[in-house]
C-alpha cells in the first residue's frame, strides 16, 4: 500500500486555494464557522449577513474551481444559512444537489428559547449530475428488516420516515438507516474518548468516513478548506486517500499535525461504525431515581403516626 500524500497549510483558505490546480480536486469536505458567534481561538466567527454570504460565494467559488469535472463538494452547514448556501450553489456556482442530509445528534447545544439544537445540514453538490463518484456498496449496511425481523416482503424502495418525534434514537435503530438521508451520530461529546480536546467543533470520524468513502476512491484528492480539529485529514489517511487542508490557526494546525501523524492508513475510523447500538435502549437502561416511576408509598403504621405501640385503627 503506498503511503497517501497528506498536505497541510497554515492560513486563509480562500488564499491558499487560489493557488492550487484547478479541476485537482475528486471530492471537497467543508465544515465552515456557521456565523453564530462560536469562539475559535483567531476566527471571528459573527459577520454581517451580507458579508459572510459574499465570503461564503467567494470561497464555495475557488472549491468549485479546484474540483473535476466529476468531482463533489460536502457542506456541513447550520440552519442559520442552509437554505442561502444552496441556492447560492445551484443559482450561481452551477452545482447540483444530490442529497440533502440532516445530521441528527446527541449531546447537542441546550437552548433557553427554542428546541434544543441537535442537528446540521450536509448537502451533497456535484458538477455534473450524470457523472460522479457514489460508491453505494461501500456504505450500505443491512437493515433491520434483514437483520431482526428477516422480512422478504421489505420494500428495497424504503418508507416515508415516521412522524413521530424519537427522544432517544437507540429506542427506534430502523428509524436511522445508513441509506436514508437523516442520519444519526452523536456529537464528540467531552467524555469520548475519540475527543481530540483542543477543539470545540471536533466532528465524528463515522460521519467523514461515510462522505469519503461514498464519494471517493483510494488514492484520490479529499480537500477540507477548513481543518480544525484534523478530522477530515485522519479519515482521509485512514481510508487510503491523499489530502489536503488548510486551517487559520496555527495552534490548531499544530494539533491537526500531530492527530494526522498519529494515525496510519487502514486504521479503523475512531467511533461506533453503528451509532444506534452504542448506548442500550431505554429499557435497557439504568434510569436515575428521580425517573423512575414514582413508587406508591407504603401507609404509615398507627405506630408510625403516633409513636405509639397498637394496632392500626
Ligand atoms: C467548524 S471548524 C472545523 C471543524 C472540523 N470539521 C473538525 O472536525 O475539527 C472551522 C474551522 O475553520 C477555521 N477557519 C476559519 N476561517 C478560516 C479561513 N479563512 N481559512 C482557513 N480556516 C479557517 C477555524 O479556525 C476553525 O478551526
Amino acid at each position: 500500500m503506498s503511503a497517501s500524500k497528506i498536505d497541510i497549510r497554515c492560513g486563509d483558505c480562500l488564499e491558499g486555494m487560489k493557488k492550487l490546480k484547478p479541476g485537482s480536486i475528486d471530492l471537497a469536505f467543508a465544515d465552515p464557522p456557521f456565523n453564530i458567534g462560536f469562539e475559535y481561538d483567531l476566527y471571528e466567527d459573527q459577520l454581517d449577513d451580507d458579508k459572510y454570504l459574499a465570503w461564503s460565494h467567494d470561497w464555495i467559488a475557488q472549491v468549485v474551481r479546484l474540483l473535476k469535472d466529476s468531482g463533489t463538494f460536502w457542506l456541513a452547514i447550520g440552519d442559520e444559512y442552509a437554505a442561502e448556501m444552496k441556492v447560492l450553489m445551484q443559482r450561481e456556482l452551477g452545482l447540483t444537489c444530490r442529497s440533502w442530509v440532516i445530521w441528527y445528534y446527541t449531546f447537542g447545544v441546550n437552548c433557553k428559547r427554542k428546541f434544543n439544537r441537535s442537528h446540521a445540514h450536509l448537502l451533497q453538490m456535484v458538477k455534473d449530475p450524470d457523472h460522479f463518484t457514489f460508491n453505494a456498496d461501500t456504505i450500505r449496511v443491512p437493515s433491520a428488516r434483514q437483520l431482526v425481523y428477516g422480512d422478504r416482503r421489505a420494500n428495497p424502495q424504503g418508507r416515508l420516515p415516521d412522524d413521530t418525534w424519537v427522544l432517544r434514537p437507540q429506542d427506534l435503530p430502523e428509524g436511522f438507516r445508513s441509506d436514508g438521508d437523516t442520519w444519526y451520530f452523536a456529537r464528540v461529546a467531552g467524555t469520548f474518548k475519540e475527543r481530540a480536546g483542543f477543539h470545540g467543533c471536533q466532528m465524528p470520524e463515522q460521519l467523514i468516513g461515510r462522505i469519503v468513502r461514498a464519494s471517493s476512491n483510494e488514492n484520490d484528492w479529499v480537500l477540507d478548506p477548513f481543518l480544525g480539529s484534523g478530522t477530515t485529514g485522519s479519515v482521509a489517511k485512514k481510508l487510503n486517500r491523499q489530502f489536503i487542508g488548510f486551517e487559520l490557526s496555527p495552534e490548531y494546525v499544530q494539533q491537526a499535525r500531530g492527530r494526522i501523524e498519529s494515525v496510519e492508513i487502514g486504521q479503523p475510523l475512531d467511533g461506533a461504525a453503528e451509532p444506534t447500538r452504542s448506548a442500550p435502549s431505554t429499557a435497557q437502561g439504568r434510569p436515575l431515581d428521580s425517573a423512575r416511576k414514582p413508587r406508591r408509598k407504603k401507609a404509615k403504621t398507627q405506630q408510625e403516626l403516633t409513636g405509639i405501640e397498637g394496632k392500626p385503627s
